[in-house]
């Protein structure tokens, strides 16, 4: 089981001026910071990061939002951390989402959705490669 995953502040969290709020959320939940930035994505690294949902409905309208504003890529360790992190933002339709999730909390509708979090392992490894070097994480690791 891996301890790490990546969460992105999608750019409606950017533009609500609720990064702050979002990240000490996420750190009380006992998450580690261990690599974050701020990133204007192009529509080919949204498009390459979204490939899994290429053929669905929703894609162009997902690459214009992801691509609409900076957006915040952060790479976070912990026990379970895949399944924990999803637990934590919720439902992706804020409407079915828990109280008291991330999403619940501060999302609009399903897609304008705050923040990303892998759905997987695998897909963790890949997406954390996708925005960070080793060699930024484990600078960060080696203090
Ligand atoms: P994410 O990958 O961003 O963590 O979200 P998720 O797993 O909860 O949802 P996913 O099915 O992977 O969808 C990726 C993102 O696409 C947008 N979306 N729009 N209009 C729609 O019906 C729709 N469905 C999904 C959302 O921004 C969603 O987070
Ligand atoms: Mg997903």
């Amino acid at each position: 089981m891996s301890n790490r995953t990546l969460a992105i502040l999608k750019p409606d969290c950017v533009e609500k001026n609720l990064i702050g709020k979002v990240i000490t959320h996420i750190q009380e939940a006992g998450f580690k910071v261990i690599g974050m930035k701020m990133v204007r994505l192009t529509k080919d690294s949204a498009g390459g990061f979204y490939e899994i949902h290429k053929e669905r409905p929703f894609y162009n309208d997902l690459l214009t939002y992801m691509t609409s504003g900076p957006c915040v890529p952060i790479a976070l360790e912990k026990e379970n951390a895949v399944e924990d992190f999803r637990k934590l933002i919720g439902a992706t339709d804020p409407s079915k989402a828990q109280d008291g999730t991330i999403r619940k909390m501060y999302a609009d509708n399903i897609e304008r959705n705050i923040v990303h979090g892998s759905d997987s392992d695998e897909n963790a490894a890949k997406e954390i490669s996708h925005f960070f070097t080793r060699k930024e994480l484990l600078e960060i690791n080696g203090f």
